[in-house]
């Protein structure tokens, strides 16, 4: 099965609405086909993005979302009001949120069926800590992370939902992990997709690599056979840079 790589920034808190239209202008100029791409940007720069990519390949995502639809929950944002003004998805499940915001597996179960019922796309981001790593507990995190979530969701959403796979001591560190760590990381999240579901589902869900992705290293990444992309922080503040990974991302074709 062929799988549309999948690019996607995480603006994390940077950038101001007013600073938002002119790189989203810059940028829709220069995602290149073949590849799907998109950004996730503050919630105060939605609107603008939305409008400014209008018509375009780029999709915007908000960088969380509260599961209710609507109440009494000061400070948060409903699925209902990222479609009101046409946001595409949502990522969910960022390391920033786990760890600083008490993001719980439970919670983000919720979280992406609601995002699914109300026809957002969904990146769920996971990923185990350094201790975990040294630990030798790296699949047993993956597996914990991803048996809550995916428990009460459908094969046809789970096959479109798209997993992002940062190691986090790796994410705004400069330490990358390596292609072939990461792949291996990958190819255990699909067999455990193909377990989870089935081998279809295995087969189809995107699974991106995030963590210190640079235009240097973006070439080696992309290019494993179950990485499928990238999350890419820091660099894709940058438009050169975001734009490097983009084309770094583009499939090569396959000589007949
Ligand atoms: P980074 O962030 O590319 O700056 O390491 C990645 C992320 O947190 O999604």
């Amino acid at each position: 099965m062929s799988r549309t790589p999948f690019v996607a920034g995480n603006w994390k808190m940077h950038r101001t609405p007013s600073r938002t239209a002119g790189f989203v202008r810059e940028l829709v100029e220069r995602v290149p086909e073949g590849i799907d791409a998109a950004v996730c940007v503050p919630y105060t720069s939605l609107a603008a993005a939305v409008e400014t990519a209008s018509g375009t390949r780029l999709r915007v995502y908000a960088q969380n979302m509260h599961e209710a639809p609507e109440g009494a929950f000061t400070g948060e944002i409903s699925a209902p009001m990222l479609n009101d003004i046409g946001v595409h998805g949502v990522l969910l499940g960022h390391s920033e949120r786990r760890q600083y915001y008490n993001e719980t597996d439970a919670a983000l179960a919720e979280k992406v069926l609601v995002a699914h019922e109300s026809g957002l796309e969904v990146i769920l981001a996971i990923g185990e800590t350094y201790e975990q790593r040294q630990a030798g507990d790296t699949e047993n995190v993956l597996t914990r992370q991803l048996e809550t979530v995916f428990s009460g969701l459908a094969d046809d959403r789970a096959a479109i939902t798209t997993i992002a796979y940062e190691p986090v001591w790796a994410i705004g560190t400069g330490r990358t992990a390596t292609p072939e760590l990461a792949q291996q990381a990958h190819l255990y999240i699909r067999r455990l997709m193909s377990r989870l579901y089935d081998e279809n589902v295995g087969a189809a869900v995107r699974i991106q690599y995030g963590g210190s992705m640079k235009p240097d290293n973006a070439a080696g990444l992309p290019g494993q056979r179950d990485i499928d992309g990238g999350l890419i922080g820091g660099a894709s503040l940058d438009v050169d840079q975001f734009a490097a990974i983009l084309e770094a991302a583009v499939p090569v074709p396959v000589e007949e």
